[in-house]
């Protein structure tokens, strides 16, 4: 026991937790899953399972992406990547329906499994039911060897490095830069991006772990007073539009996890289908309003919930100062294309559950009720 509690202060270095390590090593672990696979100068990707199922992913009628927690958030990033590059259809399941609803799935279909751990339950029957079936089955996985890996076809591990914070973080980032690797690699194969694109597109994933290293070291400070000011709501609703919606999922799933205050995540045209009836002066709601095609509609979003007294709280571009007059607070990150902007946006929101958790006296590495890998139904 004693051993075991030094042997963990080493590990977490100058950190006071496994978390923020782990958000803090984002710059190098998405650096280790783009490393040997992307060559911005070159012009190319180079992702050896991708090649082993090239056949299958050109004839393919579709791709199902099946995932559970902060994995199924990759999934859906993964989906719009797929969808709006490569020109095919993708659905995103929840490992745990999809096993038990009896699918259609055929051998035509290409089904990608997102797994941190490798070992969670619902995933791994979910994929063994679909390759009785015929399917072919891709891995996106960190954990090297483990059960979902072993069932694969094929695959790209995620290389993020052993994460022990229960709440994912430094494991859904490089998930989603191998989604990004992917899904420009298969663009390519099929010949629907754009050679110019592709490129452009190549040279911003190969800025992105500078520019995760940017907000962590000008943001902090910023995130800290946010978490101090809105520490005791009860309530937190999060917005995004676009590749920012899973964002806002995902940062109101951080936020349950680590502070066990309750919060929705929201595409931000949704919400007045309902999440409006919620807003009075007492609501933080966080917006994903970083500069892209969406802007000009998130912003009207926002002046919505200004009019209705709701406190802004929002993630914005750097340089953009749309938002600055109407939210109470702003998370900067750097400017990016859409398609790896999520990659940036999420950051604060990490950042943002866990100092909420340490202000309120939370332990932030281990949740209560959560398990890391959930290997039981
Ligand atoms: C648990 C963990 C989450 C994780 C989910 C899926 O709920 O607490 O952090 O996202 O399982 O796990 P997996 O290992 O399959 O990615």
């Amino acid at each position: 026991q004693k051993l075991d509690l030094e042997l963990a202060a080493i590990e977490k270095g100058n950190f006071d937790h496994f978390m923020l390590k782990e958000i803090n090593e984002q710059p190098k672990t998405i650096l280790d899953s783009l490393r040997g696979r992307l060559n911005a100068e070159q012009g190319y990707i180079t992702l050896s399972g991708l090649d082993k199922i090239e056949e299958k992913l050109r004839q393919a009628h579709r791709i199902v992406i099946v995932a559970c927690g902060t994995s199924w958030h990759a999934g859906l990033i993964g989906e719009y990547l797929i969808e709006e590059l490569c020109r095919l259809n993708v659905e995103v399941e929840y490992a745990s329906e999809f096993r038990y609803r009896n699918p259609i799935i055929s051998p035509q279909d290409v089904i990608i499994a997102i797994s941190q751990s490798g070992e969670t339950a619902d995933t791994l029957v979910a994929l063994e039911n679909a390759k009785k079936q015929g399917a072919t089955i891709f891995g996106i996985v960190n954990v090297v060897g483990s059960s979902i890996a072993r069932i694969t076809d094929a695959g790209a591990y995620t290389h993020a490095g052993p994460e022990i914070g229960v709440a994912s973080t430094k494991a859904f980032t490089a998930q989603v830069a191998v989604l990004q690797l992917f899904a420009l690699k298969l663009a390519q194969l099929r010949g629907t991006v754009d050679p110019a694109f592709f490129r452009q597109l190549l040279h911003e994933l190969e800025a992105v772990p500078a520019k995760v290293a940017w907000i962590l070291d000008t943001q902090v400070e910023a995130i800290r007073t946010i978490a101090r000011r809105y520490k005791e709501a009860d309530n937190f609703l999060y917005l995004g539009r676009g590749y920012n919606f899973p964002i806002a999922l995902e940062g109101a799933l951080k936020l349950k996890e680590i502070t066990y205050i309750h919060a929705e995540g929201y595409p931000a045209a949704e919400m007045k289908h309902g999440p409006i009836a919620l807003v009075d002066e007492k609501l933080p709601v966080v917006f994903v309003a970083t500069k892209d095609v969406y802007h000009e509609k998130i912003v009207s979003n926002i002046q919505e919930i200004n009019a209705r007294k709701g406190k802004v709280v929002a993630v914005v571009s750097e340089g953009d100062e749309t938002v600055n007059d109407l939210a109470e607070a702003v998370m900067v990150v750097p400017q990016a294309h859409e398609i790896v902007a999520p990659l940036l946006s999420v950051i604060p929101l990490q950042l943002l559950a866990y100092y909420i958790g340490v202000e309120r006296g939370l332990d932030v590495d281990k949740p209560r009720n959560l398990a890391k890998s959930v290997t039981v139904e």
